[in-house]
C-alpha cells in the first residue's frame, strides 16, 4: 500500500511543479503571426504546439480538401489536439487565409 500512495504523491508533486512552470514561462503569442480571421485564435492555440506557425504560412495556397488533409494528418498521425468539434473552423480558416477560399 506504501508505495501506491508514494506514487500518488509523486504524481501530485510533479503535475504542481508541471502547472507551476506552465504558469511561470512566458511563451511568445502562439498566434501572432497568423492573418487575423475567424479561427485565428484556434490555429494559433493547436497549430503552434509543435512547430511555429511559418509552417502554415510557407504552403502555396491550398484547396480546403488538402487543408483538411493536413489538420487530419497533425491530428492523427502526431497527436494535434485540437477536437473534432473544432476541425472545420481551423480548416475554414487556413482555406481563407492561406489557401485557395474555397
Ligand atoms: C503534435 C505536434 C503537432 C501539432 C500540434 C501540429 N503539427 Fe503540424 N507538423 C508536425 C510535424 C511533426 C510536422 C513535420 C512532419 C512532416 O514533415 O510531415 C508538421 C508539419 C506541418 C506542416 C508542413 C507540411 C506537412 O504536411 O508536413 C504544416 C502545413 C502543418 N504541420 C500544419 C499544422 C496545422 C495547421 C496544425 C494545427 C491543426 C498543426 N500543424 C499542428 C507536428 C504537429
Amino acid at each position: 500500500m506504501k508505495w501506491i500512495c508514494r506514487i500518488g504523491m509523486l504524481a501530485l508533486l510533479l503535475a504542481g511543479v508541471a502547472s507551476a512552470e506552465v504558469t511561470s514561462i512566458t511563451l511568445p503569442e502562439p498566434g501572432n503571426h497568423l492573418r487575423p480571421g475567424a479561427g485565428a485564435g484556434l490555429t494559433g492555440q493547436y497549430c503552434a504546439i509543435c512547430h511555429s506557425t511559418d509552417y502554415i504560412e510557407i504552403q502555396p495556397p491550398f484547396r480546403r480538401d488538402q487543408w483538411f488533409g493536413i489538420v487530419d494528418k497533425m491530428r492523427k498521425a502526431f497527436g494535434c489536439p485540437l477536437p473534432a468539434a473544432d476541425v472545420d473552423q481551423v480548416v475554414d480558416y487556413l482555406t481563407h487565409t492561406y489557401g485557395t477560399g474555397r
